[in-house]
């Protein structure tokens, strides 16, 4: 029998003040995008901003459905978004930022799980990583240097 332990490193900034300017941008990119969130039914928005290898930026939030299964996240709906607006253009950084309609959130908000397996993908795709830089509305930043980070053991298409 082994025993693995698998670790994963993040930087935790106390507010956005201590980011680079990029960085900051960034934030702010999805900031604006969060309030363009179609959330009717959860009225908790997700706003999500890429920074691309190009140069460009590109914002996007989370596209709900009466039918909730059919709900689609911010990070998902934006990364589609990216891959078809700027074919063959890489994701350099993505920031999430999240408004709820029950409290301020005070803590960086993570990815889904399904999300963050739709991050890993996209940097298998174009062998960039992507840093994740989070924060709730207010408060912490978290940056992690690569996607893969948030989701260790990761399925790919190492295994078809
Ligand atoms: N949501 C995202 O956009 N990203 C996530 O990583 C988690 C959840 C959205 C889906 C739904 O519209 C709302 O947040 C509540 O779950």
């Amino acid at each position: 029998m082994k025993e693995h332990t698998l670790q994963c490193t993040f930087k935790q900034y106390e507010s956005e003040a201590e980011l680079e300017a990029q960085d900051r941008a960034l934030l702010e990119r999805a900031r604006q995008a969060l309030e363009n969130a179609y959330a009717p039914y959860s009225n908790f928005k997700v706003g999500v901003a890429l920074q691309m290898a190009n140069g460009e930026t590109l914002g996007g939030s989370n596209y709900e459905n009466a039918a909730y299964p059919l709900c689609i996240c911010a990070e998902q709906s934006t990364l589609a978004a990216a891959a078809s607006r700027f074919p063959g253009i890489a994701v350099k950084a993505l920031a999430i930022v999240v408004k709820s309609p029950h409290k301020v959130v005070d803590s960086p908000a993570a990815p889904c799980g399904g999300c963050r397996q739709v991050i890993c993908e996209a940097e298998d795709r174009t062998g960039q990583a992507i840093r994740i830089i989070l924060q709730g509305e207010v408060g912490p930043v978290y940056i992690f240097e690569k996607g893969a980070d948030l989701l260790p053991l990761a399925f790919g298409a190492g295994y078809l």
